[in-house]
């Protein structure tokens, strides 16, 4: 029954027709049914923390688009927020948390070790929807990557440079390395309660970790999620495993295989082609498309997703964006990206023009 699933199968290594396809952040404010449950909720993170909102908003893409996946509605940020962070969001700015010096990392060290009563409200959701899902349709859970999240934790908000989380990796490497083993573990926690309730993939969102050099890329950026793969899966034999290193460049080739992952997720500066012969020999590759295209639309969109599609049809593939739908997406513009990767170039015309 499952592996009647397109995107378990394409996880799964098997090359078909037509990819399977989904988009990072296809539940948010582009959507006039987001916005009015959003309302309906209060804040975001009272949307994410109430079950039946967050399950709705999960099903409003799926609904519109008969999207391949759905993925959970939840943020990275609700881990530390589940280890004792205050957490809140200014609305048109992003996430702001209590920033955390050497003191109160060691303070956060000690906090709660039962994050599971937090967190319950996101498991919740994910039973609601393994109930309400279209039998064809995938769940995914997602976590974000130790030190994408590290770095939220250090500076408090989103930064152009991760500048405070380099700092303290250099000022007291020890304290830093504490941090991110205490994100490791209780990600493995978190996502192993997230597949018990019933996600049947999972995503690891390392948005920063292209800012990691060196030897820090591996210290940093494989080490953890690797580290986290290995414990889910010796958890849940056959659980398909995607990672997001979003900016590796380079290090995009041998991630998946070295970090034991199913599927890679390519930015928007991989180049697809190159991928066909570097990553997909290593499994299932999803993504690339500019989310910018998703607001100006018309050919260029059109081209671009054949673009990707035509690169990668040789091997497993997932079609999705390189980052998150932004709140000025145009949602009719969806309708001409599914219309492109269904009757993708070289294939006739049913009426020739
Ligand atoms: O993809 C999905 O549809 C699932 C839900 C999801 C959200 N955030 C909802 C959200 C997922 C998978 C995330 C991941 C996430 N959250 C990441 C990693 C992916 C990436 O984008 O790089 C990061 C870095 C965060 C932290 C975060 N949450 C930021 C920086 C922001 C503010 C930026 C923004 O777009 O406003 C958020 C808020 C957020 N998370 C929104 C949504 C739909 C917008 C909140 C709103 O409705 O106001």
């Amino acid at each position: 029954m499952t592996r009647d699933k397109p995107l378990l199968r394409a996880l799964a290594g098997e090359v078909l027709p037509t990819p399977p396809v989904w988009l990072m952040r296809q539940a948010g404010r582009y959507l006039p049914e987001y916005r009015a449950t959003r309302a309906q909720a209060g804040d975001f993170l009272a949307l994410c923390y109430t079950p039946e909102l967050a399950a709705e908003v999960t099903l409003q893409p799926i609904r519109r688009y008969g999207f391949d996946a759905a993925i959970l509605f939840a943020d990275i940020l609700l881990l530390p927020h589940a280890l004792g962070t205050d957490l809140w969001f200014v609305t048109g700015e992003g996430p702001r948390l209590s920033p955390l010096t050497e003191s109160r990392v060691l303070a956060a060290l000690k906090g709660k070790d039962d994050i599971h009563d937090h967190l319950a409200p996101v498991y919740e959701t994910i039973r609601i929807l393994a109930h309400e899902l279209p039998p064809g349709t995938a769940l995914i859970g997602f976590a974000g990557a130790p030190w994408t999240v590290a770095t939220y934790m250090i500076a408090g908000r989103g930064t152009p440079d991760q500048g405070p989380a380099h700092a303290l990796k250099g000022r007291d490497r020890g304290t830093f390395n504490a941090l991110i083993d205490l994100l490791t573990g209780a990600t493995i926690e978190y996502l192993s309660k997230q597949v018990e309730a019933g996600a049947e993939v999972v995503k690891l969102f390392d948005s920063w970790a292209g800012s990691l050099q060196g030897a820090d890329f591996d210290r940093y950026a494989v080490a953890p999620v690797k580290r986290i793969i290995a414990a889910l899966k010796s958890r849940h034999p056959g659980l398909p495993v995607i990672a997001f290193p979003r900016g590796a460049g380079r290090h995009y080739a041998g991630f998946a295989r070295t970090a034991g992952a199913d599927a890679l997720a390519l930015d928007t500066s991989v180049d697809v082609v190159w991928a066909t012969g570097h990553l997909q020999p290593d499994g299932c590759v999803q993504g690339n498309l500019d989310p910018g295209l998703m607001v100006t639309g018309g050919q260029p969109l059109i081209d671009a997703t054949r673009h990707i599609v035509a690169a990668l049809s040789g091997g497993p593939h997932i079609f999705n964006l390189g980052h998150g739908m932004t709140p000025d997406a145009d949602p009719e513009n969806v309708h001409v990206m599914l219309e492109a990767i269904r009757n993708p170039a070289g294939r006739a015309p049913a009426t020739p023009v």
